[in-house]
């Protein structure tokens, strides 16, 4: 696994959902948290939201509009949905990196690449997204689901993704967001505080593993923020669009 080398200040502090702790120890949090759900994972998932996420992954990976043959990297790639959905388009001649630094959920994704078509054109990588063990100017598509909350240095792991991008190459990031509308956030709220804490704990045995997802995304740059980040470190072309009224958001930029 990666070590961040970064020698960050030890004073500096981050957010761990809504409890502020120092930049050195979020990644630890985070690490034990996903240990926690790992198995589980995808099958809360698809109960947590009913099912969208494949059709949020499905329309996130179309939007790249990949080639066969493509080198893809799936960046806090998990159990690797977005990988197995980005193989079937690129076939045998394309590769597919996931890239996670998490080693349960790599372990719990694995044995769906062995069932899934293409899937033996996946590899599965433990590193940290924020240091990338990936030469410069390697892939023609980065892919981050769901993962870029998660990170210490949001920055940093951006910057990260457009490092190893070629030029001309394309970046997707799927990600939660706070829906816009105050009808439908007074129900979205009431859904994530209350219903879903209360199904982690009859599915994970834990009241807390859910309560880190809201937190996190009400923690997270508006969709018009990451847009302006995402240009400052370079991207180009950089667009963004809702899913299910807000909840999810693609954004895409390129790399000139
Ligand atoms: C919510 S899951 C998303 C998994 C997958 N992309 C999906 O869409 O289902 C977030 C993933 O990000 C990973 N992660 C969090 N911080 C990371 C980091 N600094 N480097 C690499 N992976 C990280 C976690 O281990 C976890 O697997």
């Amino acid at each position: 696994m990666e070590h961040s080398k970064s020698g960050m200040n030890q004073n500096e502090k981050t957010y761990v959902g809504y409890r502020q702790v120092h930049t050195s120890e979020k990644g630890k949090v985070v690490q034990q948290h996903f240990t926690s759900i790992a198995r589980r994972y995808d099958l809360m998932n698809s109960i947590l939201s009913f099912g969208l996420h494949r059709l949020w992954k499905r329309t996130a990976v179309k939007t790249l509009k990949l080639k066969e043959g493509d080198r893809i990297i799936d960046v806090c790639g998990g159990t690797g949905d977005l990988a197995l959905l980005a193989a079937r388009t690129i076939g045998h001649a394309g590769r597919v990196v996931v890239y996670d630094m998490n080693r349960a959920m790599l372990e719990a994704g694995r044995p769906k690449a062995v069932r899934a078509p293409f899937g033996e054109t996946i590899s599965w990588v433990q590193g940290d997204a924020e240091n990338l063990s990936c030469a410069d100017q390697s892939f023609d598509a980065v892919m981050v689901g769901f993962g870029v909350r998660n990170l210490t240095h949001l920055e940093k792991g951006f910057r990260e993704m457009h490092r190893v991008l070629k030029p001309g190459g394309k970046l997707m990031c799927l990600e939660f967001s706070k829906p816009p509308a105050l009808w439908f956030r007074l129900l979205y709220d009431l859904y994530s505080f209350i219903l879903i804490p209360l199904a982690g704990r009859l599915f994970t045995g834990s009241l807390e593993a859910y309560t880190y997802l809201f937190e996190s995304i009400r923690m997270f740059p508006s969709p018009e923020a990451l847009a302006s980040l995402l240009e400052e470190i370079g991207f180009s072309q950089v667009t963004y669009h809702k899913l299910t009224n807000g909840i999810a958001i693609i954004h895409r930029g390129v790399k000139e």
